[in-house]
């Protein structure tokens, strides 16, 4: 309770001081994003602060933040939700209490937070999952899959296959009454670097290939090999998610090395053995002309990485680094980016490799887009931005499904 206390004193305190840095001028409802944006610089601020002080892990504040979100599982006249586990990992299922002669689509729904955060209990998700599965009639399944630095990679993405895995089984698709050819596995942000890795992994198991009819992914993390893509750049200091924040956080998922932040700061993490690999994430090859405007392209710095955090180069922490022919097997994709999104790259480079295999795939370029805008579609920000993307999601899914 102290703590809570010291929190939200320290959080008001900051907010008047950040609530004048400027924001893109197309972004819709600015004082809502203003406000967004200042309440995360100062979250990491004084997450920070407290760190420093050895009062709280940098994450737990967070963590506080968010649990305010909580919600329980609670059924409405449309739809059933119960949360349950499936091989021991925690899901929220979300199942249409409306009879229905046809069996029903799927999704696998994994929520966002850099790999340190979040849960399907937030209210943002819960809304999101539910919406889902009223306009589609379709089941959803929301894992609550281990989090960093507690459990570090690849915990979070074994949990999200396991789930997968128990999921697909035939008694358990038959026990929803599942059509096995309409599953769809999604996610935004952390969670779209995840679904798109389970996809990708599961594409390879000859046991679970072609059970998985399409893949969304919101404004997805796809490589950690370049953190100077002109996105990466243009974005640095947000809105929303900045270039130092979404490092140090990412950096809590892959090791405990205090040193890895500011080596991947610097651009030169990825060592000399590796290298073979920026010919999948270079974005003098991949980006339209049109986003690279007068950045110009430069090699990431060679560096030495110890063999305490191998997860930087490997292809399930950044999808992108799989080859053509490994990735010319995906099944339907949607993708959304956002303008304004140090991620922005990540997605249009995925986009581009998509199209030169010829994987069909709908890309949404969201020109107002800020990172993370799902999760403030619901109370205290009702962003009519968030509500935007989540219409565009479910419309997909709508006609894809
Ligand atoms: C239940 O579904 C109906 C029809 O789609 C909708 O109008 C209503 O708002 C839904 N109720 C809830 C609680 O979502
Ligand atoms: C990246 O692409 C540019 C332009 O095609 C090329 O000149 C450069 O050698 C490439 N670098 C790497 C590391 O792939
Ligand atoms: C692509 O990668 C896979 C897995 O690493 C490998 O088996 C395959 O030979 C590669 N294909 C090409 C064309 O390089």
């Amino acid at each position: 309770m102290k703590h809570k206390t010291l929190c939200f004193g320290f959080f008001f305190i900051f907010l008047a001081y950040y609530i004048y840095i400027p924001i893109p001028e197309n972004v819709e409802e600015p004082w809502k994003v203003r406000i967004i944006d200042a309440g995360m610089k100062i979250s990491s601020l004084t997450a920070t602060w407290l760190e420093n002080m050895g009062l709280m892990k940098f994450e737990e504040f967070f963590g506080i933040l968010m649990g305010i979100q909580d919600t329980k599982a609670v059924s409405d006249e449309n739809i059933t939700v119960i949360d349950t586990d499936f091989n021991d990992i925690p899901v929220r299922l979300y199942l249409p209490k409306r009879e229905s002669e046809r069996k029903r689509p799927a999704v696998i729904y994994i929520h966002g937070g850099a790999f340190i955060l979040g849960s399907f209990k937030m209210l943002p998700y819960d809304s999101m999952n539910r919406w889902t599965a009223n306009k589609l009639d379709a089941v959803v399944i929301a894992p609550d899959y281990r989090l960093a630095p507690q459990y570090l990679f690849p915990a979070a993405l074994e949990d999200c296959v396991l789930v997968t895995k128990f999921f697909l089984q035939d008694k358990v698709l038959a026990k929803y009454r599942v059509d096995p050819t309409r599953i769809c596995i999604s996610g935004d942000s952390s969670g779209g670097t995840l679904a798109a890795t389970v996809t990708q992994l599961l594409q390879d198991d000859p046991e679970y290939k072609n059970k998985i009819r399409a893949q969304t992914l919101l404004y997805p993390g796809l490589q950690a090999l370049d953190t100077l893509m002109p996105s990466f750049r243009e974005y640095e200091h947000g809105p929303f998610l900045t270039r130092k924040v979404a490092i140090k956080m990412t950096c809590l998922y892959l090791s405990e090395d205090k040193e890895l932040p500011k080596t991947i700061l610097r651009n030169a993490h990825v060592p000399k053995e590796s290298r073979h690999l920026f010919k999948f994430v270079n974005w003098s090859d991949f980006l339209p002309e049109k986003y690279k405007k007068n950045h110009v392209y430069t090699e990431p710095v060679l560096g030495k990485l110890s063999a305490s955090h191998p997860g930087l180069v490997d292809s399930r922490v950044s999808p992108l680094l799989v080859n053509d022919s490994q990735l010319q097997k995906l099944p339907l994709t949607y993708i959304l980016t956002c303008e304004h999104d140090i991620l922005r790259d990540d997605g249009l480079i995925y986009v581009t490799r998509l199209r030169n295999v010829g994987v069909t795939f709908t890309h949404d370029h969201i020109e107002d887009g800020i990172h993370g805008a799902v999760s403030f579609a619901t109370a205290p920000f009702h962003l009519q931005l968030g509500q935007r993307l989540i219409d565009k999601y479910i419309i997909w899914l709508k006609e894809n499904l």
